[in-house]
């Protein structure tokens, strides 16, 4: 059931919900997160049952203030203090070592707990009403069935997961790709998942560069998120340069084979895709869609879009590849995994 985020009786409502052990679909900044209380196995275990992922993959766990974290982490390094105290609240999950006696259901029974502090006043107010009734963080997993693309509205959420889920409507989240994750329980901040905040950034505010996983010796722990085939719509993702993307479509007008549906999302030369959707002569089952051409608009816009296009149900979906610069860098790795 959808219910408007604005009123407070549905804030209320959903602490309740978390504090009885149900769960509840929830607005970040990022994407939507299908919540339960971090501490009740038994609600966390119907998350992994309601989304269909396997158990021993991790939840973030969100919390309603910073000092929050000591519930859960310990050992904390002043490099992850500092990217809390620059980037909490906001898009980013920190990888800490979990006190032993915490949330084992949420961190998928490993030694370390995926910790973010939300910049979403819905959430924060969900979050801080949870926590007076006891609930000390809220295990939330974007709120999608395992390896679908994340939602970013309340109706995306309950296309994903039903009618019978409390979930509170906040409109379109802000960011729309999910957090950067950085693994805090080495010596060095190692990067698991990019988002839309830049490794520069994040490697500035700790004071030492953030590695990337793969330039690490020994193996880094595996998030889901960093699987190669996930964020996936149901047509075919393809990802082209902006010749090839042109090239491929004049190939395809040639051929006229009928019955390929197209959804095109393109940067470059928008006035000619309309001249060719607007010609009549063209009996196209093409869509063309035009992308922004900013990076935070892209984000906000991509999984929608995604969505949109698999509802008109075009059977692939050919995308423009995003500048390498890297504020694009989130978004190119989503496309990646979505096309993989
Ligand atoms: O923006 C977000 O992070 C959204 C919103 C709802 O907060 N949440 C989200 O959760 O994307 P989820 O479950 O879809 O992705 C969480 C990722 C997974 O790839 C998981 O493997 C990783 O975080 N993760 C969580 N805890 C971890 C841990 N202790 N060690 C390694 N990876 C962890
Ligand atoms: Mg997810």
């Amino acid at each position: 059931m959808i219910v408007d985020a604005n009123l407070f009786v549905h804030i209320q409502k959903a602490a309740l919900e978390l504090k009885q052990g149900r769960l509840i679909g929830l607005p970040t900044e990022t994407v939507y997160g299908l919540g339960a209380d971090a501490c009740n196995a038994q609600a966390v275990a119907s998350i992994f049952n309601l989304k269909g992922r396997p158990s021993d993959h991790p939840l973030i766990v969100h919390i309603a203030n910073k000092n929050g974290v000591h519930f859960f982490a310990n050992n904390i390094p002043a490099f992850a203090q500092a990217l809390m105290d620059t980037f909490w609240p906001g898009p980013l999950t920190l990888i800490l070592n979990r006190h032993d006696d915490v949330a084992f259901a949420a961190a998928g029974g490993q030694a370390s707990i995926g910790i973010r502090m939300p910049a979403h006043s819905v959430a924060l107010a969900v979050l801080k009403e949870a926590a007076q009734l006891g609930v000390m963080g809220v295990a939330a997993p974007s709120a999608n069935r395992f390896g679908r693309v994340s939602p970013t509205t309340a109706p995306h959420v309950q296309d994903e997961l039903g009618e019978e889920l409390l979930i509170l409507d906040a409109g379109a989240c802000p960011v729309g790709i999910e957090s950067v994750i950085v693994d805090c329980t080495r010596e060095h901040p190692v990067l698991l998942r990019l988002g839309m905040l830049t490794v520069d950034a994040l490697s500035k505010a700790c004071g030492q560069k953030v590695l990337m996983a793969n330039e690490l010796l020994s193996g880094a722990p595996k998030a889901s998120g960093t699987l190669e085939s996930h964020y996936a719509p149901r047509a075919k993702v393809c990802l082209f340069e902006s010749q090839d993307l042109m090239l491929a479509l004049q190939n395809q007008l040639a051929n006229e084979t009928g019955g390929l549906t197209i959804g095109v999302w393109s940067r470059t030369n928008p006035e000619v895709f309309e001249k060719l959707s607007a010609d009549p002569s063209l009996k196209l089952g093409t869509i063309f869609l035009t992308m922004p051409d900013d990076a935070a608009h892209c984000a906000h816009t991509l999984f929608s879009t995604l969505r949109e296009l698999d509802a008109q149900g075009v059977a692939q979906i050919w995308i423009e590849r995003p500048p390498s610069s890297p504020d694009w860098a989130g978004i190119l790795d989503r496309l990646e995994r979505g096309a993989h």
